[in-house]
């Protein structure tokens, strides 16, 4: 190995420190593999909203029998965003809408365990996309 490989290596070993004690193992995991990212071609219930970091989530839901079938969440927002937009579809997956309604953003955090105080507000962001998707997906049923 050259030394621009060990240099490499080093700062990846020391991002992924950095990133385990700001998320703790849980929220890490979940950074290197962001399940339910993406989106959802015709879904039931679907909302974008941008936080005032100027962060944007999108939260999609599919729905079967009246519970989730299929959660995802896309967002440009930092890397807390993203482990909070994955929490919130998986939180979301296989509940019925009275249920969904539990999903709050402390509900979020709790899940993930860790998440640095300034960016608490992210999983605020997930938790309230996730709320509007519902109730868009509320709408359509009516
Ligand atoms: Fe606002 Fe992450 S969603 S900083």
């Amino acid at each position: 190995m050259n030394n621009f490989d060990d240099f490499v290596n080093n700062l990846q070993e020391q991002i992924y420190d950095e990133a385990k004690d700001a998320y703790g193992e849980k929220g890490f995991q979940r950074w290197r593999n962001p399940k339910y990212n993406g989106q959802i071609t015709s879904p039931d219930g679907h909302a974008r909203i941008t936080g005032e970091c100027g962060d944007t989530m999108e939260i999609f839901l599919k729905f079967e029998n009246n519970r989730v079938k299929q959660a995802a969440y896309f967002t440009d927002g930092c890397a807390s965003s993203a482990i909070c937009g994955s929490f919130a579809a998986e939180l979301a997956v296989g509940r019925d809408p009275d249920e969904l309604t539990d999903i709050t953003g402390d509900a979020v955090l709790k899940e993930i365990g860790r998440l640095p105080a300034s960016d608490q507000h992210c999983a605020g962001l997930a938790a309230a996309t996730l709320q509007e998707a519902l109730g868009n997906y509320m709408k359509e049923i009516k």
